[in-house]
C-alpha cells in the first residue's frame, strides 16, 4: 500500500530534487507540494519529472494536518520549521526536517542514517544532516575514537548548496574560475558534526562554480600509527553492509555522484614519514545524499520500506 508524503518548501533547490525522487518512488505518492511563490502553477511545469497532476498549493500547517499525511517533509529555509510541527502533534505523522533547525534538538533523531538506522526505523521526528556534515562524517566515522587531536576537513561545495535565494554564493559568474572561501570558523556544520561525531573538529567551507556536489577531503593525525590497508579496511568493515555506501581506495571524483545517491569514501593516504597522520576523501551530490535523497532514505526506514527504494547509486562508474 503507497505512503502520503506531504513536502513544504517544495519550490525551493532541494524541494524540487525531492519531488524528482518522489515522482519515481514506487511506494510513496506526493499528496502535496506547498509553495507560497508558485501556488496554483502545475508543479511539473517547473519540474518536469515531479508527479503528474499535482498542483503548487499555499497551505496553512492547519490545512496541511488536516490530509493526515505518513509524512511531512520541510525543505524550508533555517528558522521557519518549528512553526509546522505543533499541527501535527499527537497525529502518526512522521516529520523530516531538511534545514538545520532540529539538529541540536535531542527529542529529533538525527538522520545520518548509516550510523542512526535503528533509531530512524523508530522514530517519527528526523532531523536530516547538513550536506558538508553529512560527507565529514562518513568519512571520519571509522577512525573517530583513534584521534589525537581536532582533525581539519576542507569542503568543496556546488553553489546549489545556498539555495535558490540570491546571493555571492550561488552567483555563477561571481563564483567563475574560482574556489571561494567563506565562514571559516564556528560554521553550524562545523558544531553539528563535532556534536553527532562526538569530538571537536574543525572546517573551512568553500564553495565552486559548479551546480551541484561536494568534495570533501579529511585530514586527521591519529594516536597510533597506521596503513592505507587498515584504513581501507576499517572503512568496508563499517559500510560493507551499507547499500549507499561505497568504499574504494582510489580518490573519488565529484562529478561522479552529480544526479546520484549515496556516498562514496576512499582516497585513503597515510604520510610515509609520519604514519600517524592521514587522509581520507568523501564525495556526495549535496542534494540527494546531502539532502533529497538521504531524506528519501530515512523516510524509506521509517515507513518500513527498503532502504535504497527509489535511489540510484552509481558505483561502476566510479570505479570504473
Ligand atoms: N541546498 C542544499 O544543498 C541543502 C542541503 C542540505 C540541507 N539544505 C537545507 O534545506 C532547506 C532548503 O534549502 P534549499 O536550498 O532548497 O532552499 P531554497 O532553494 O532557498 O528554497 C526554500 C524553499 O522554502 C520556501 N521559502 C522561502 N522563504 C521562505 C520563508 N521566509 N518562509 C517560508 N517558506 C519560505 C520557498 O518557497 P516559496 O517562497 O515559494 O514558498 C522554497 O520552496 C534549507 O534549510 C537548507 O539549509 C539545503
Amino acid at each position: 500500500m503507497s505512503k502520503s508524503i506531504g513536502l513544504v518548501g517544495a519550490r525551493g533547490d532541494v524541494g524540487a530534487e525531492m519531488l524528482t525522487l518522489l515522482g519515481q518512488h514506487p511506494e510513496f505518492e506526493c499528496v502535496f507540494a506547498c509553495s507560497s511563490s508558485q501556488a496554483g502553477d502545475l508543479v511539473q511545469q517547473h519540474v518536469p519529472a515531479a508527479p503528474e497532476g499535482l498542483v503548487f498549493e499555499n497551505l496553512t500547517p492547519d490545512e496541511a494536518a488536516a490530509r493526515k499525511v505518513d509524512a511531512l517533509v520541510l525543505c524550508l529555509p533555517d528558522g521557519h520549521a518549528a512553526t509546522w510541527c505543533p499541527a501535527f502533534e499527537g497525529t502518526d505523522t512522521v516529520i523530516l526536517d531538511v534545514s538545520s533547525d532540529h539538529r541540536f534538538t535531542d527529542a529529533w533523531t538525527y538522520g545520518l542514517t548509516e550510523h542512526f538506522r535503528t533509531d530512524i526505523q523508530h522514530s517519527t521526528r528526523i532531523s536530516n544532516p547538513g550536506c558538508y556534515a553529512t560527507a565529514r562524517q562518513l568519512a571520519l566515522r571509522p577512525v573517530v575514537d583513534d584521534l589525537a587531536e581536532p582533525p581539519h576537513g576542507f569542503g568543496v561545495s556546488g553553489y546549489s548548496g545556498a539555495g535558490r535565494t540570491p546571493s555571492p554564493r550561488n552567483d555563477p559568474e561571481a563564483l567563475a574560475d574560482g574556489v571561494t572561501p567563506y565562514k571559516l570558523v564556528h560554521h553550524t556544520h562545523e558544531r553539528e558534526m563535532s556534536r553527532h561525531l562526538g569530538t571537536p573538529v574543525r572546517f573551512s567551507p568553500h564553495v565552486a562554480p559548479f551546480f551541484r556536489g561536494i568534495t570533501f577531503p579529511v585530514q586527521a593525525k591519529l594516536h597510533h600509527e597506521t596503513s592505507e590497508a587498515e584504513l581501507l579496511e576499517r572503512s568496508q568493515a563499517l559500510y560493507g553492509n551499507d547499500p549507499l555506501v561505497h568504499v574504494t581506495q582510489e580518490i573519488p571524483r565529484v562529478q561522479t555522484m552529480v544526479d546520484h545517491d549515496g556516498a562514496i569514501v576512499g582516497g585513503f593516504s597515510v604520510n610515509p614519514e609520519r604514519p600517524n597522520e592521514v587522509a581520507v576523501v568523501c564525495v556526495i551530490d549535496n542534494l540527494r545524499k546531502g539532502a533529497a535523497g538521504q531524506a528519501l532514505q530515512n523516510l524509506n526506514l521509517a515507513l518500513g520500506c527498503d532502504e535504497a527504494l527509489g535511489l540510484d547509486p552509481i558505483w561502476q562508474e566510479s570505479t570504473a
